[in-house]
């Protein structure tokens, strides 16, 4: 059964439009005039219980909108949420005990006082049995090593230590779904890790249901095993992570390292030389158009070859031209949980 269920959710924005110079300005203050930004348009997917999913699109696509209206903060202009039965913007405080959010461009730390006197008061806000809390915060501390920190303000926390913090406030009430935005914004690789770990083991562990956004396709990989792709506020694509690799990352490489250093070589059509270094050359080839065997069978018929390796197509570079266009989609199509991408 769906935990997650989002329909025909649109959301416009309404922007105040400041006329120029001073004159204008005082027009502005006041007539003021608005125009309409339509941020999320016509957006419906379903998430079962347990799935992990990354919520990804270019910036300004109507992510972050998207995930305020799932949590309750934002009220669509149209459209319907439910998350778990409930409707996030009517039940707010109800939907608010099962679900755990963490922007990671905004902390939900209290500023000035210790990171462990926010997991208190939120121990209160929520009502945390004492065993459950204790048995979390000694989870979090371990796993993503809070310890050396949890007495410090948040002020005087960096970046990296400051989201792990916000991440194990967002889960010290043991939600049913987790939305992250962007959690691992501006960390290095560790920390990076670390977090995917975590979040790994606590979906694994706890079943938790997730909804991830990210611009970090490693994220994804690593963490989520379905993906919804939104662009211009509409869906363009929802499906598995491997199936979009499978699907729109057509170009394969094998790497082949040779018994000799060859200048130059002779290869089945379709096949073309992208490096070379020493004995070593990178064959790019379509794998509708050329078989692989049928290229290792000519290789190894001619030419002295110590190893073979095949390279799959790296996510980030179908994505990036997913979002440049290079890949074209049908809009007509989208949403709905289903794919509607289209080479
Ligand atoms: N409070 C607001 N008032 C007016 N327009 C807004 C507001 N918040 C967002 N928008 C607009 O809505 C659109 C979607 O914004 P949103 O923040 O949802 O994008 P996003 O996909 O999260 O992007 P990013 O990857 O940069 O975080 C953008 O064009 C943005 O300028
Ligand atoms: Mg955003």
């Amino acid at each position: 059964m769906s935990l997650i269920k989002v329909e025909n959710l649109v959301k416009d924005y309404k922007i105040n439009v400041k006329k120029k110079g001073l004159v204008g300005a005082i027009g502005s203050l006041l007539v003021p005039e608005y125009k309409m930004k339509r941020a999320v348009d016509n957006i419906s997917f379903t998430i079962d219980k347990g799935e992990t999913v990354g919520f990804i699109g270019p910036n300004g696509a109507g992510k972050s909108t998207t995930v305020k209206m799932l949590t309750g903060i934002l009220t669509p202009t149209s459209g319907n949420v439910e998350i778990g039965g409930l409707c996030p913007y009517k039940q707010r405080k109800k939907n608010a005990s099962r679900i755990g959010v963490v922007f990671g461009q905004r902390t939900q730390l209290w500023w000035d006082l210790p990171v462990i006197d926010t997991f208190e008061l939120l121990k209160h806000i929520y009502k945390v049995p004492e065993k459950v809390y204790d048995e979390n915060i000694e989870l979090f501390s371990e796993m993503l090593g809070l310890k050396d920190f949890i007495n410090q303000p948040v002020r005087q926390l960096s970046l990296g230590q400051k989201m792990r913090a916000d991440i194990a406030a967002s889960l010290l009430h043991n939600p049913q779904i987790i939305f992250f935005d962007e959690p691992t914004i501006g960390l290095d690789v560790v920390a990076k890790e670390k977090i995917r770990e975590f979040i790994k083991y606590i979906n694994k562990e706890k079943g938790i249901t997730m909804l991830f956004t990210t611009h970090d396709m490693q994220d994804i990989e690593k963490t989520c095993s379905r993906m919804i792709i939104i662009d211009h506020g509409t869906t363009i694509y929802d499906g598995t992570v491997d199936q979009i690799k499978n699907r729109y990352g057509k170009t394969r490489t094998l790497i082949v390292e040779f018994g000799q250093v060859y200048d130059k070589i002779d290869l089945i059509p379709g096949v073309e030389v992208v490096d070379t270094k020493d004995n070593k050359k990178w064959l790019a080839f379509k794998k509708e158009e050329v078989h692989i065997s049928s290229l290792i069978a000519d290789l190894t018929n001619k030419y002295s070859i110590l190893d073979l390796t095949i390279q799959e197509p790296e996510i980030e570079s179908i994505i990036r031209e997913i979002y440049e266009g290079g890949v074209n989609y049908d809009k007509s199509l989208s949403g709905g949980g289903k794919e509607v991408l289209s080479k």
